[in-house]
């Protein structure tokens, strides 16, 4: 008899973008001529930038070409890009990091939930509340946590980020040994400056703990005095891992690339204390269950760093953040109390109310599609989290509409 995972039991039934892709398809189905405008998932909606788009031709036309055809490349990824990744997004900015110590991916959400796998069951882990739902259910299948009961699974410490602490979680009162922490964060767009940053290195080196750092929304960092890596912290080399995304920096979503960052001084231990550089881990994972991203991504990537990909990425940010400036002020004028939207395309908007019934009146009255908060947690109850991506004709279209559904 095939026995299942009975931890796949504990999880909810369906992840949260695809619950909220159902019930809209329910509701456009029942109203066929309805039209719908989606600032839910994160997902972007122009087209690469043409530095991105030049090369990407340029690779596969060596790709057909016997002379410059290339196989399977390093798991790792190629030189050309992991250099570009250390010169341009560490050592620009101070921060220590060479190009071996970074490992090229096909996506951010893959290695945060994969990463969980070279840790022990018996670990503590905490979890930001509002999270990315990722790190919580790729826990809970992997069985490190208990059945999910009153909004939360047993066997998780949650860190609480409310109005009152900023979005930014407090340490933790217990001891644990593993934490993630997002910034700029998804969903709530609140920031962490240097000194909060420095606050939980010091705790991961005292309690020889291990920081999972998720930077995919870095790019949207307009306030110069942020960390934009945590490898910018003293100390953050021994104690963190970090992960970063070309979906949202350059409109790859469908394109598929980002990165992970693993220093060699960075340490896990065995159950008597001995310690074990983490980039050996990693690099035996990757190299056994991943064969690398396609030549032509890795090159479409590496021109956003050289030439006019750099202007071109930033306008395509500024696009961005044009939306967000739009959102966030509109909800503002409306009365709501928002966070986000300054230094991140996520706005994260106190509803006064109750999420999923705010995202119900929002999809039904204005047919906007918003991500209710309490699909991110329990702390995410009585907020909606309202994306930037989408094109300005568009974003202020729904802003009418949700002015005229909430009057
Ligand atoms: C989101 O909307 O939170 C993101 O698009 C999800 C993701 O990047 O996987």
């Amino acid at each position: 008899m095939i026995r299942v995972n009975e931890n796949y039991l504990k999880l909810k039934s369906s992840y949260l973008f695809s619950e909220i892709a159902q019930r809209v398809s329910v509701y456009q189905k029942a109203n066929p001529e309805v039209q719908i405008t989606r600032l839910g998932i994160g997902d972007v909606t122009r087209e690469l930038p043409k530095a991105c788009t030049e090369a990407f031709h340029k690779a596969v036309n060596e790709m057909s070409d016997i002379g410059t055809f290339r196989g399977y490349g390093p798991e790792q990824g190629y030189d050309f890009l992991r250099e570009k990744v250390a010169q341009f997004d560490y050592q620009a900015r101070n921060a220590d990091i060479s190009a071996d110590e970074i490992f090229i991916s096909d996506g951010a959400k893959c290695d945060t939930g994969n990463i969980q796998e070279l840790f022990s069951n018996d670990i503590t882990i905490a979890v930001p509340d509002p999270v990315y739902p990722v790190y919580v259910d790729t826990n809970v299948m992997a069985g490190r946590t208990s059945d999910f009961e009153d909004g939360r699974y047993g066997g998780l410490v949650y860190l609480e980020c409310t109005e009152k602490n900023g979005f930014v979680p407090d340490l933790p009162k217990q001891k644990v040994d593993l934490i993630y922490l997002c910034f700029p964060n998804n969903p709530t767009g609140a920031t962490i400056s240097r000194e909060q940053l420095k606050k939980w290195v010091d705790y991961a080196k005292k309690e020889k703990a291990l920081i999972l750092y998720d930077a995919a929304y870095v790019a949207f960092i307009n306030d110069k005095s942020l960390p934009q890596s945590i490898y910018e912290i003293e100390g953050a080399r021994d104690v963190a891992v970090e992960f970063r995304s070309y979906s949202k920096t350059c409109g790859f979503t469908g394109t598929r690339c980002a990165y992970t960052v693993i220093p060699k001084s960075c340490m896990v231990y065995d159950r008597n204390g001995n310690a074990y550089p983490l980039h050996g881990f990693w690099n035996r994972r990757h190299t056994t269950k991943f064969n690398g991203v396609s030549y032509p991504v890795q090159r479409a990537a590496e021109a956003i760093y050289i030439g006019d990909g750099p202007k071109q990425v930033q306008e395509l940010i500024d696009y961005y953040m044009t939306n967000a400036k739009m959102i966030r002020d509109r909800m503002t004028l409306l009365g709501y109390v928002c966070t986000g939207g300054i230094n991140s395309p996520y706005i994260w908007i106190n509803t006064k109310t109750d999420s999923w019934e705010f995202f119900d009146t929002l999809l039904k009255k204005a047919h906007v599609v918003t991500t209710p908060g309490a699909g991110f947690g329990k702390c995410g109850n009585g907020y909606i989290r309202i994306s930037a991506f989408n094109m300005h004709d568009k974003v202020e279209k729904a802003l009418d509409a949700i002015s005229a559904a909430l009057k």
